[in-house]
């Protein structure tokens, strides 16, 4: 039996909970000894046979037993914390996206880099099973060449406060729900080098809400004649809708995570839960099972537990994130100008990628 790596948790919201549960159920090789939050952790520990409860995430990483820090908080916040982190001597599961600059990003990976520790980025649709199997396919040669990838994630709008708020996100649904489609497009095209990136953006459903844009557009040439083309949305009702679909020269195939996998339910009376934002339950409705099992969480959380192990290589680390950021930042420019952007690319210095889309419009 294998050492169980020692997980310490920062932040207790949605994704801290799903984290915790898919270590707690699917992950044997791994312990939650540790949570910090400034707002609920000693519940959110004993509610859950946690056996240590922070308020300051810094406390935590005194704990020499812990050997990796899992990070789930407001965006603003992943730089210091993987900083932290790091300078504590902990290796780093990081959700997604990476930071909010390219200088943040370095700094990250430099610094994990300098103290030895991995720096491993949450992203989940690469271990989502049906995702997975659209890219095992490619790999049996079942469509040929790929040349173009859709994905799509959308809903009607995110849980917490600060998601709107620009400043703490650093942008809308491109910088929420894009970094998704944009890692898993990337991925299954064999990550070629990007060519340029165009994107179409707007807010149209929640201006009362949010200086983010609500709903998303890009597209994403890459080298040896390879397009991903990714749509996100906050402003589409009837719970998560995620999906994609691939063409090669041989054929192609299309994968839909949720409402492929679901019950198709009608209930006059609705019932506890059917899928992740979905609200209603009556009418209708695609119920869930298995959830966090068919998003990949808590194979994503075995497969970082077993690089911590030495046993695997990590598929999705912070340079990955890092470009992922690189082009968000083009897509954010290029709907702002209304142009495409070329690469080699290097953004023009500002605080947050939505910035550049704001100062071109
Ligand atoms: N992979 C996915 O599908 C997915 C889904 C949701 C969220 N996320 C990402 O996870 C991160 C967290 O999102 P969420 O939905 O859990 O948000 P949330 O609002 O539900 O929870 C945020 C948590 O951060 C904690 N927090 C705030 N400030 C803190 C601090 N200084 N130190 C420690 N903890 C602090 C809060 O107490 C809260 O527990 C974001 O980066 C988000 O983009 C990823």
């Amino acid at each position: 039996m294998d050492k169980k790596v020692k997980v310490g948790i920062v932040g207790t919201g949605f994704v801290g909970d799903i984290h915790h549960a898919s270590f707690r159920d699917w992950v044997p090789n791994a312990e939650v000894v540790a949570v910090s939050s400034p707002n609920n952790a000693s519940e959110f520990a004993k509610s859950r046979g946690i056996p240590n409860a922070y308020s300051d995430y810094r406390k935590m990483l005194e704990d020499k037993s812990i050997d990796v820090v899992d990070i789930g908080i407001p965006n603003y916040l992943h730089h210091q914390v993987v900083m932290d982190a790091a300078k504590a001597g902990k290796h780093i599961i990081i959700e997604k996206p990476l930071c909010l600059t390219l200088e943040e990003a370095d700094e990250m990976i430099d610094t994990c880099k300098k103290e030895g520790v991995l720096l491993m980025y949450a992203e989940e649709l690469l271990f989502a099973p049906k995702y997975v199997r659209a890219k095992t396919l490619i790999e049996e040669g079942a469509i040929g060449t790929p040349f173009l990838a859709k994905q799509s994630e959308e809903h009607p709008g995110p849980h917490n406060a600060w998601f709107w708020d620009v400043n703490r996100s650093g942008g809308g649904v491109m910088m929420d729900m894009g970094c998704h489609s944009i890692e898993y497009t990337r991925w299954v095209l064999g990550r070629p080098k990007v060519k340029s990136v165009t994107a179409f953006m707007d807010t149209f459903v929640h201006k009362n809400k949010t200086e983010g844009e609500d709903h998303s557009y890009a597209v994403i040439e890459y080298e040896g004649n390879k397009i991903a083309m990714i749509e996100n949305s906050w402003a589409k009702g009837g719970g998560v809708d995620d999906r994609c679909e691939i063409y090669g020269d041989k054929g192609h195939t299309r994968a839909d995570l949720l409402r492929g996998s679901s019950l198709l339910t009608y209930s006059e009376e609705g019932y506890g839960y059917a899928v992740e934002k979905s609200g209603v339950t009556q009418g209708y409705t695609f119920t869930m099972f298995e959830e966090i099992w068919n998003y990949g969480f808590p194979q994503e959380m075995q497969h970082f537990v077993n690089c911590v192990l030495g046993k695997e290589n990590c598929i999705v680390t912070g340079e990955d994130g890092r470009e992922v950021l690189k082009i968000m930042y083009a897509a954010y420019q290029a709907a702002g100008e209304g142009r495409k952007i070329e690469f080699p690319y290097d953004p023009p210095k500002v605080n947050k990628p939505i910035d550049l889309w704001k100062r071109g419009k």
